[in-house]
């Protein structure tokens, strides 16, 4: 490098020298280093995608190919899968035609807080007959997902979820890009969904789980390949409680994105714990020599119990070597080395005891959520633009992904331990007697929920909310 006279350098940079000479507090750095990592707001380009949803009773060959009586947005399960590009601005023309009321969440999705589903806080429920328009412009490009917030553990469980996935304004050019919803179903011996939910066995442990695992639905899903080709593919965890840890063998994956948004780096797979709620891209890379074979996909969360998840089956080759794009993980993550120096700006402890409309209740710091209608005042009030740190302890044996609306966060510690996640989250799975930190900084005023994706937990009481000032 050049040396330059002092008389040469930009003013600008002479006021950063001066700033910089006095400390600034890390809670206000760290705030700064967000700027950048995503946008702080949506930029409509004026299309306006439009899209009619409905929910109602169906019945469908689901799970090993049996009907089975569910509840279905637009008669499928999983949901319509709705496809926009960043810009776009998404309209859902909403109705129900459910015996109950209903509402849609956009899980993960950035939206105004009006947007947002939460049943008498940001929206009245949408009676049976009744309909709702939810419209907004997203903000982050990524892989989404809808659900109700109304009575969810029974709701989704029933079939009610579908996956919003939000194009790069230019895709990286995978050969396919493929969704992968996973969910659990709990049939009884008449091979229909187990109409006991919430049951207190749910409830003292990690909800409900079910005793068919399925991708896409089928316990049969098969994704057809061929040798070089480089696929996208987008894992979303739509059970109700089960904890995936997909193994793929020896085509070790990269981890692209985790709900929703781009890692810093491309990283391995791993044992990475897909938790209800969570979602995550990979880019798995078909080499162009493998001959004619079916690779298995296998849940290994208990190691004792795998369950074989789908098949990738690979019949012939492009003719070519798999296409070597850079990878888009390459997002601007902030480190925030100096987050656990911040002392927590709230502690939220996690356990049950009995009581409640269940008999056991699910508590934050000893407040069960009463519900929806009466849900009090918010536990937290943080103001817009602030890096806060959160931190969870759980004082229970059980598991809890907790899960924040409209916001991302980094998980910065297990147990005190420092961890360095290159990338953020909207979900995170706590495990017996952990206690987590995360840090965030909200963006979007509102009235926020923060609960346990255990749905059967959450329905228990395990629901609170936050609000960001605006
Ligand atoms: Cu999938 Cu309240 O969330
Ligand atoms: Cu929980």
């Amino acid at each position: 490098m050049n040396a330059r006279p002092a008389a040469a350098l930009p003013f600008a940079f002479l006021i950063a020298a001066t700033a910089a000479c006095k400390p600034e507090p890390p809670a206000t750095r760290m705030a700064r280093e967000l700027r950048g990592a995503y946008p702080e707001v949506a930029t409509a380009n004026g299309v306006v995608r439009t899209f009619d949803v409905e929910a109602r009773p169906a019945e469908l060959p689901l799970v090993d190919g049996a009907n089975l009586r569910v509840w279905a947005y637009n008669g499928r399960v999983p949901g319509p899968e709705l496809r926009i590009r960043i810009g776009e601005t998404l309209r859902v023309r909403f109705t129900n035609h459910l015996p109950e009321a209903t509402t849609i969440h956009w899980h993960g999705v950035r939206v105004p807080n009006a947007m947002d589903g939460v049943p008498h806080v940001t929206q009245p429920p949408v009676e049976p007959g009744g309909t709702f328009t939810y419209e907004f412009t997203p903000k982050d490009a990524g892989t989404f997902w809808f659900h109700p917030h109304v009575r969810s553990s029974e709701q989704v469980e029933r079939g009610l979820y579908g996956v919003l996935v939000v194009e790069d304004a230019a895709p990286p050019p995978y050969s396919r890009d493929v969704v992968w919803v996973l969910d659990d179903w709990l049939l009884d011996e008449t091979h229909q969904i187990f109409a006991q939910f919430n049951t207190p066995h749910d409830l003292m442990h990690d909800g409900r789980w079910g005793n068919f695992v399925t991708v896409n639905g089928r316990t049969s899903t098969v994704l057809a390949a061929r040798g070089g080709e480089r696929i996208r593919l987008r894992l979303l965890n739509a059970s109700n409680a089960r904890i995936y840890a997909p193994d793929f063998g020896a085509l070790d994956p990269r981890i692209i994105a985790v709900d929703g948004l781009y890692l810093a780096r491309p990283i391995p797979l791993g044992r990475f714990e897909l938790a209800p709620g969570n979602r995550l891209d990979l880019d798995v890379t078909l080499p162009a020599s493998l001959a004619s074979r079916s690779l298995p996909v296998v849940d290994r969360f208990y190691a004792d119990t795998p369950h074989h998840l789908a098949d990738i089956v690979v019949d012939g080759d492009t003719g070519r070597p798999p296409p070597t794009f850079a990878s888009p993980a390459h997002a601007r993550v902030p480190v925030w080395s100096a987050g656990l120096t911040v002392p927590p700006t709230k502690e939220l402890r996690i356990d049950a005891r009995r009581g409640g409309s269940y008999g056991i209740e699910w508590t934050f710091n000893d407040q069960a959520f009463a519900g929806h209608e009466h849900h009090g005042a918010p536990m937290l009030t943080m103001d817009r633009g602030g890096w806060v740190r959160l931190r969870f302890v759980n004082a229970s044996f059980r598991l809890h992904p907790i899960h924040l609306h409209g916001i991302f966060f980094r998980l910065l510690a297990r147990n005190g331990v420092a961890v360095d996640e290159p990338f953020f989250r909207d979900t995170v799975l706590m495990h017996s007697k952990e206690t987590i930190d995360i840090g965030l900084v909200p963006l979007d005023a509102g009235q926020w929920m923060m609960h346990c994706h255990i749905l059967e937990h959450a329905e228990a009481g395990m629901m609170t909310l936050f609000e960001v000032r605006g």
